[in-house]
């Protein structure tokens, strides 16, 4: 039986899979249009998504850029259960791997990749420029990150785009 086990940053279960529910209801528009943004950034090469969540951002990247290998990390060990589930469906598990990992501490050796993703994440991480200085060091030279989060100043334009219904 899975035990409720609180990580800090991390969503646990059962809240794990609340989310990920949740996410594939309301979400996948965003996760689309997100995805068509980094595949016109990147052809080819290696991309990391930290706090990849149930994995649905980096499933749609490489169903439409099959030269791009992507890791998803995870602190939440349950997340990363979900992703691998929800890979294994779409075909594109030889192309996206999961693993559980802290964003402040990574576990990857320095410049291994072309590009770094992150989304909803940040507002949980304590402290952020620890996260910034590890994905600075897994970067490639001339690499990019692209950390999307929520933000107070949204204009009303973008708040009505992606309104839940
Ligand atoms: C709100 S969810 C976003 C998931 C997904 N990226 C999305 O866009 O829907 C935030 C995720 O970040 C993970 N997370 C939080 N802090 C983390 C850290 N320090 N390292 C790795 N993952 C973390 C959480 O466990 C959770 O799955």
């Amino acid at each position: 039986m899975r035990t409720l086990k609180l990580l800090g940053e991390g969503i646990p279960f059962p809240f794990s899979i609340l989310y990920a529910r949740g996410a594939r209801k309301y979400f996948m528009r965003f996760y689309k249009e997100i995805a068509e943004e980094v595949a016109s950034e990147i052809e080819a090469g290696y991309l990391l998504d930290l706090g990849t969540g149930h994995g649905l951002l980096p499933i749609e990247i490489a169903k439409i850029a099959p030269n791009v290998k992507i890791t998803g990390i995870d602190i939440s060990e349950d997340m990363v259960r979900i992703a691998r589930k929800n890979v294994k469906r779409e075909g594109v598990a030889d192309r996206v791997k999961f693993q559980a990992g802290d964003a402040n501490n990574l576990s990857f050796d320095d410049g291994s990749f072309d590009f770094i993703i992150s989304t909803g994440a940040m507002h949980h991480w304590s402290n952020p420029i620890t996260v910034f200085n590890e994905a600075h060091r897994v970067l490639k030279y001339g690499g990019k990150a692209w950390i999307y989060d929520l933000r107070r100043d949204a204009s009303r334009e973008k708040l009505e785009k992606y309104r839940l219904s």
